[in-house]
């Protein structure tokens, strides 16, 4: 596992990653993305479990994304879904702090 570090300041992440908004970072190998609700933050893999569909064009609700193909949710903390069947969704842990946003791949 390897720890990434988005932005540079907690300020510099909020302004990066609008809220409810959804950006497809490259952190080394790894496409992934970020969103978040308030500060609360979260990361995951970019293709829907279910049929691969892109999440980028995901909506988010609270704490979980709707897939927009067919609309399955997911859990944004832990990747379970919540709605259809299909595997969970990956996600990553993630921590805001003074330095940026720090991600474990
Ligand atoms: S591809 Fe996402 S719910 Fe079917």
């Amino acid at each position: 596992m390897k720890t990434f570090i988005l932005g540079q300041s907690k300020e510099q992440v909020l302004q990066m990653i609008p809220e409810k908004g959804i950006k497809l970072v490259q952190l080394g190998g790894e496409k992934i993305c970020v969103t978040r609700n308030g500060e609360a933050l979260f990361a995951f893999e970019p293709f829907c479990p279910h049929r691969m569909a892109s999440l980028l064009q995901g909506t988010i609700v609270r704490n979980e994304i709707v897939c927009p193909l067919h609309q399955y949710r997911f859990d944004l903390q832990t990747g379970a879904v919540l709605s259809g069947q299909c595997p969970d969704l990956k996600v990553y842990k993630v921590g805001l702090t003074d330095r940026g946003l720090e991600i474990w791949i």
